[in-house]
């Protein structure tokens, strides 16, 4: 205690405090490997290390959700505080010597990913039904359910299920109907005199919320506004099975920027009601999309989709007419780091994204759109169209924001989703 009253004092007096953030999946060695958007600060010529942890955040790693009171799904991913079982039996904490034999406990290689660690909340890091713990029975350790509600579902809505599938694997873009895409929103922005015109892509992740990009939503000239559908397969058509939104609120990125080529936390919330006042309604037209679990990436290679209205060739000026959809591939951080590629414009807040032979890509017009992966016989939102140099051209992948990196911010703003 008193080492480290000193050495703040040091630190603030003296030395200063070297304060860096990093995200958790590259940790090194010499980080603290802090999640959920911790900052790693180390005391110059001591050697401590923590990591100061944003609000509702707390644990050595800030691992743990003080807010979560209940788990989605089936709990893999909850990180809140419930520690005892359905009997109310106090929990085992994960490092009890009784767990030693035991394969999850926090010595597991995975402990941090997993949620384990020097407590006793519940978890569930084999993807049973719910989340559990170990409570002790004489000297034994055994696996029990835990006490802890699972949160209410949103009534309908039944995230990344398509209500259709194409019979044909689809390559190279084409035309897709919005029941292959039921969350993708189509964003308008209205002018002075009346018209309207395309402007960029969303993704409904819940019942009236829309995810999109920072960089679609310059500031409007007085009288100008911005409206989206969903469940429209046909640009600027009003028919049938389409509702049209207006926006409650636009939330861009407090910390949205512009780089050389890339934008930074390129990321918007829109909130919407349609004119009856009412949020989105589950229907074959419409679907929310599933939120990754946070930090959690679906693996280098796996097929994904991304949808849209933009432009099918680098120098079009018209869009086209029907909605359209490629199927690309998460390419590695470190791939799309080489300086043939985007160099150190791509930062872990991003995703690549490309079709192996460079074939098919978004392109402008595209932005704001979802880039989806299939996780468990759903699919899950994993980027949104961002930027790129070119479409579709060779070492040029397109570019998204990593949504698995922007959970707390998401919810932040939507509350539980
Ligand atoms: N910034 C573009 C837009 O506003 C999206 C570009 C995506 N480009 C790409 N090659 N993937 O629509």
């Amino acid at each position: 205690m008193r080492v480290l009253l000193v050495s703040l004092l040091l630190c603030v007096l003296a030395l200063g405090c070297r304060a860096r953030r990093k995200s958790a999946h590259e940790s090194d060695s010499s980080d603290c490997g802090c999640l959920n958007n911790g900052v790693c600060i180390s005391y110059k010529y001591f050697k401590i290390r923590r990591c100061s942890c944003p609000e509702n955040f707390i644990g050595e790693h800030c691992e743990t959700d003080i807010s979560q009171k209940c788990y989605e799904g089936n709990g893999h991913s909850y990180r809140g505080m419930a520690s005892r079982d359905i009997r109310d039996k106090t929990c085992l904490k994960w490092n009890s010597p009784l767990l030693a034999s035991q394969k999850y406990n926090a010595n597991h290689p995975d402990a941090i990913q997993l949620g384990l660690g020097k407590h006793n909340y519940c978890r569930n890091p084999d993807n049973r039904k719910r989340p559990w713990c170990f409570v002790q029975v004489g000297r034994r350790a055994y696996m029990q359910d835990c006490k802890v509600p699972q949160c209410p579902t949103e009534q309908g809505f039944q995230c990344g299920h398509k209500s259709m599938t194409p019979r044909f694997k689809i390559v190279g873009g084409n035309r897709t109907p919005i029941e292959n895409q039921p969350w993708f929103a189509a964003i308008y922005r209205r002018h002075l005199g009346g018209s309207s015109s395309f402007n960029c892509g969303g993704a409904l992740i819940s019942s009236c919320w829309v995810i999109s990009a920072a960089h679609c939503f310059p500031k409007l000239k007085m009288g100008e506004s911005y409206f989206l559908y969903l469940g429209q397969s046909k640009l600027n058509s009003e028919t049938l099975g389409e509702t049209r939104f207006e926006i409650e609120e636009l939330i861009l990125h407090e910390n949205f920027s512009t780089g050389a080529i890339a934008y930074h936390n390129d990321i918007a919330l829109l909130k919407i009601r349609s004119r009856t006042g009412k949020c989105a309604e589950p229907s074959r037209t419409v679907q929310t999309i599933c939120l990754p679990p946070a930090y959690g990436d679906v693996p280098i290679g796996s097929e994904c989709e991304v949808t849209g209205f933009g432009f099918e060739e680098q120098n079009d000026y018209i869009y086209p007419e029907y909605l359209k959809m490629a199927v690309v591939r998460p390419i590695s951080y470190r791939e799309c780091r080489q300086p043939h590629y985007y160099g150190s414009e791509v930062t872990p807040q991003m995703v690549c994204a490309a079709h192996p032979e460079w074939t098919s890509d978004a392109c402008q017009g595209d932005s704001g759109g979802p880039l989806v992966c299939p996780t468990d016989g759903r699919m899950t939102l994993v980027g949104v169209v961002s930027w790129g140099l070119g479409c579709a051209e060779k070492n040029k992948p397109g570019v998204y924001a990593r949504v698995s990196h922007f959970l707390p911010w998401i919810r932040a703003h939507t509350g539980p989703i």
